[in-house]
């Protein structure tokens, strides 16, 4: 059974008995600021499992495409990865426990014809708060799973997902994996040959806040399934990279790198899921940068580079991706995004690789260790994540003071606030009328960029003004068109031309977030911060709403006509754009 034939016949399954199927979400939670990616099939419904009601229904099941960096460090043996499928099924307040199980049960069983002899159960030991799950024990036991055959554990808990949410016991299905080998009668958790196949997770709490958990007003089913692994097993496979969702990316790299599996298992398997876990993040919009969602997937891309380098290859990620492609047919990734992103990556590490390589050398010749410091100089000068300057002198037998690091890192950190701090306070070199008006247009622009761009992650990274011109920068990939430009500058003169009102308001900070006020990126505010706005009486709507210390005009009638006079390029991912009044 492959791939696409056990989520057919999950899918199936769970619709026969009256699921609806719903859409896997996007990698990049929209329901939750806790966390940087989707890492559960429950994750996206969590607003439902709190009880808000969903459209169809109260039985759903989906497969959903998961990330989980937590065990990055762990990819390379067989059977991490940090993308991955979840086959899910939920209870929105319906059935319940016996419901549940049975119907794992009888898809173990049944549908995937697992025998019994193979097949084992945990359950959740209980703790002071929460009492040890004798419910399930029966029902397991009713379904035939001996008495040895189930463990009680302590850690048999899910969730929450973020640091707050639906969460609770839960009880895991195993199957014995090793071939030719009998399963013995007592199930030892300790003993990895046993793999988790499914978890029903029995979601009866919400942890609040205060890390307090408090009893649900719903009960619902959260189940959990691992694809690759289910796969593995079914086909009597011991590693999961031969499965058919991996085998072939496998096959890709040893195609280009001339060189076999057998003998490179860590670093193909590495580069396996690296790639392929950038390919599915880039796809749902993300890019390489330096900071959370953008950062992890650098790492990804640059880890698996790294490897390749072992292999002796290069330029090789984009090709290494091709399989995929057809591997997720059914998920209709964005292939040019993805190449052009792996590309471009790859350009600009492959770069600053070769010498960051000879200066790690010449470090480790003269010394030993390598200390926090220079670990900062190999990240800033050669774009050498951490965990690869780790791996480097792990390879040599060298330590790394990865403590210094991460306090060379805050005080760089802070000291770039400081100076954002300043240039916020300074953003305007003096106060003329001219200055003044160019200010208003600033925000104008500021906020037509996201409009006609249709973009609304754009912040301000930079603005400079002097009496004669605006400069403004943000985050964008690309140059802008002739058509887009002369858009914004319509966008710009149609809130000029309509004389609109600019207010100031004092608010605290976290108020004037929360009402959507713009902030530029990375810049320190204080708690209590004036927000300037331009209001259209008309549509009763904010055109223009931002954190700033002004001075702004009174109405945009006094601007006169704005045009961009420079578009390009100010730093990767960011664009710079120079315009004047006329
Ligand atoms: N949410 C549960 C898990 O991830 C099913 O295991």
């Amino acid at each position: 059974m492959d791939r696409k034939e056990l989520i057919k016949k999950y899918l199936e399954f769970f619709k026969e008995k009256s699921h609806k199927e719903i859409p896997g979400a996007s990698l990049v939670p929209e329901n939750d600021p806790t966390v940087l990616f989707t890492t559960a099939g429950m994750h996206p419904l969590v607003p439902f499992l709190s009880g808000i009601k969903h459209p169809l229904g109260k039985k759903l099941v989906n497969v959903q495409r998961c990330i989980r960096t937590g065990d990055i460090d762990e990819v390379g043996d067989s059977f991490h990865h940090t993308f991955f499928e979840m086959l899910g099924n939920w209870s929105l307040g319906s059935y319940w426990k016996e419901e549940a199980i049975k119907m794992t049960f009888e898809f173990h069983t049944k549908i995937l014809k697992i025998p019994l002899e193979r097949y084992a159960v945990s359950i959740f030991a209980g703790n002071k708060n929460v009492q040890r799950d004798e419910e399930s024990v029966k029902i397991w036991k009713e379904l035939g799973i001996s008495k040895e055959r189930i463990a009680f554990l302590d850690d048999n808990w899910w969730g929450p997902a973020g640091r707050t949410g639906p969460c609770g016991p839960d009880t895991e299905m195993f199957y014995w994996k090793p071939n030719g080998k009998k399963a013995p009668k007592k199930y030892n958790p300790k003993d990895e040959n046993w793999v988790e196949i499914g978890n029903d997770v029995l979601m009866e709490y919400i942890k609040n806040e205060n890390g307090s958990y408090a009893p649900a007003k719903q009960k619902n089913i959260d189940f959990g399934g691992g694809v690759e692994r289910t796969v593995a097993i079914l086909n009597g496979l011991e590693d999961n990279y031969l499965a058919d969702m991996w085998a072939p990316i496998i096959k890709k790299i040893e195609e280009i790198s001339k060189k076999s599996y057998k003998e490179n298992e860590k670093a193909m398997r590495i580069i396996a899921d690296h790639v392929k876990a950038a390919a599915f993040i880039i796809s749902d919009g993300v890019t390489p940068s330096n900071m959370e969602r953008g950062y992890v997937l650098r790492r990804l891309i640059r880890r698996a580079i790294r490897y390749g380098r072992n292999l002796g290859i290069e330029k090789f990620t984009s090709k290494v991706a091709e399989p995929v492609f057809k591997i997720y047919s059914d998920y209709k990734l964005n292939k040019e995004k993805i190449k052009e992103e792996l590309e471009k990556e790859e350009r600009k590490f492959g770069e600053t690789l070769e010498s960051g390589v000879k200066r790690f050398e010449k470090l480790t010749k003269e010394n030993k260790i390598i200390t926090g410091k220079e670990a900062f100089f190999l990240y800033q000068s050669y774009g050498f994540p951490i965990e690869l300057t780790k791996e480097f002198g792990e390879e040599k037998g060298i330590e790394v003071d990865e403590k210094e690091y991460e306090k060379e890192l805050k005080k760089h950190q802070e000291l770039s606030k400081t100076a954002s701090a300043g240039k916020f306070k300074s953003g305007l070199l003096d106060h003329s009328e001219k200055t003044e008006k160019l200010h208003t247009a600033t925000h104008l622009l500021n906020e037509a960029l996201r409009q006609v761009l249709n973009d609304k992650s754009i912040v301000q990274r930079g603005s400079n003004i002097t009496p004669e011109r605006l400069r403004f920068d943000f985050n964008f990939e690309r140059k802008l068109t002739e058509l887009e430009k002369k858009k914004i500058e319509e966008w710009v003169n149609d809130k000029i031309g309509k004389n609109l009102p600019v207010k100031r308001e004092e608010m605290n900070l976290k108020e004037a977030i929360k009402s959507g006020a713009q902030s530029e990126f990375g810049a320190k505010y204080p708690e209590k911060v004036s927000v300037y706005n331009v209001y259209d009486e008309k549509s009763k709507k904010y055109v223009s709403k931002e954190i700033c210390t002004g001075p702004h005009v009174k109405r945009t009638g006094e601007l006169g006509k704005f045009k961009i006079i420079k578009e390009e390029s100010s730093s990767a991912g960011v664009r710079r754009i120079k315009a004047v009044l006329e």
